[in-house]
């Protein structure tokens, strides 16, 4: 059995769609949420999740709190869907590839610092882009330039709106992120890559 740690800033709805996908999994276990935002609405998918959730802040990342957490609940691999916090050293040392990050768009287009959720749509509809997606990679000290593990394509359409983006993006979250966790937890290969369209 592995155990993974979920963490998120956000809504929060990748994770309750990875829990619900794994609810009957005996072989992974997700014994915790963190978050590093008080009023994030994870907490609230946390709580119908019947999985605690725990706030961090930044400064518990940096001084070795978190990764101490992590090492008494022997978590084997750490899940960001929406974590919006940098890893800082001592966990990506501590978890060589066993972070896991989902970015909502095509690396290493519209990632970096600061491209996160609904501003990597509304850069992709103002860059005229005709397709976006989803890239699922390992996390390294620096933002959104981890291993590329996974990458799923939709279209987007001259017509569509940031929200229209999101919600194609959205739907390839849902669809296939659970998908790859089972495979990088589960799969005895840790730096397979695997390409979808
Ligand atoms: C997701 O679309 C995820 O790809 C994105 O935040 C959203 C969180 O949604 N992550 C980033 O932008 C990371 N740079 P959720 O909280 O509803 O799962």
């Amino acid at each position: 059995m592995k155990n993974i740690a979920l963490l998120a800033s956000g809504s929060g709805s990748n994770i309750e769609n990875i829990v619900c996908y794994f609810r009957d999994d005996a072989r992974l276990h997700f014994p915790f949420i963190i978050s590093n935002k008080q009023d994030a609405y994870v907490h609230e998918r946390a709580k119908k999740l019947r999985i605690p959730s725990f706030l961090y802040n930044k400064d518990s990342f940096e001084n070795g709190e978190v990764l101490a957490f992590l090492l008494e609940n022997r978590i084997d691999f750490i899940v960001l869907a929406g974590f919006l916090l940098k890893v800082p050293l001592n966990i990506i040392q501590a978890y060589p590839y066993k972070i896991i990050n989902i970015h909502p768009a095509l690396l290493p287009k519209f990632g970096g610092k600061g491209m996160y959720g609904s501003r990597v749509h509304e850069a992709v509809v103002a860059n005229r882009e005709t397709e976006s997606g989803i890239t699922i990679h390992y996390v390294n000290e620096n933002y959104d330039e981890g291993q590329v593990i996974f990458q799923a394509k939709c279209k987007v359409f001259p017509t569509d709106t940031p929200e229209d983006v999101a919600a194609k993006v959205h739907e390839l979250e849902y669809r296939y992120f659970p998908e790859v966790i089972a495979d990088v937890c589960l799969g005895d290969s840790p730096s397979k890559q695997h390409f979808s369209t």
